[in-house]
């Protein structure tokens, strides 16, 4: 069973979205495994979104992750870093198409509301990143077998 990560960023979190963006992802079938609400250090936001560093909206990101508490997932599902990154449409909200988080209630880039791992490798080192140690919880859901054949 595949596992991925993702931030509900400071926006999501300071616009009262916690219960809009993890009720859809829960409705598409995804299960939680992880959840926490923190505040993402600078250190740690260099660490996550090292890919990025010397581009021209480094800086700016870094800010932003870094503004606010946000809200850690670890989910869990078959195919469960391509389900929620189509749950949560394109990095830019202007091009997300409508049904989607981003297309459905953010307007632009800097303020794109949520992360999600892009491939396996990602979400495996993100997933270890903000849960380090913490045991994640493997569970078993009644409705299951109802979602996954
Ligand atoms: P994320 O990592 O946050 O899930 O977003 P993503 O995969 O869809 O996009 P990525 O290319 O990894 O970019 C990471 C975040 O950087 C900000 N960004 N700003 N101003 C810009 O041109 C620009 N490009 C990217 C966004 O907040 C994006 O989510
Ligand atoms: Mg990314």
């Amino acid at each position: 069973m595949e596992r991925t990560l993702v931030i509900i960023k400071p926006d999501g979190v300071q616009r009262g979205l916690i219960g809009e963006i993890t009720h859809r992802l829960e409705r598409r079938g995804l299960k939680i495994v992880g959840m926490k609400l923190m505040t993402i250090s600078s250190e740690l936001a260099q660490k996550h979104y090292g890919v990025h560093q010397g581009k021209p909206f480094y800086e700016g990101l870094v800010q932003y992750i870094t503004s606010g508490p946000v809200v850690v997932l670890a989910l869990e599902g078959k195919k469960a870093i391509e389900t929620v990154r189509s749950t949560v449409g394109a990095t830019n909200p202007a091009q997300a198409a409508p049904g989607t988080i981003r297309g459905d209630l953010a307007v632009e880039i800097g303020r794109n509301l949520i992360h999600a791992s892009d491939a396996p490798e990602s979400a495996e080192n993100e997933v270890k990143l903000f849960f380090g140690n913490e045991t994640l919880e493997s569970w078993d859901r009644a409705s299951d077998k109802w979602i996954q054949e």
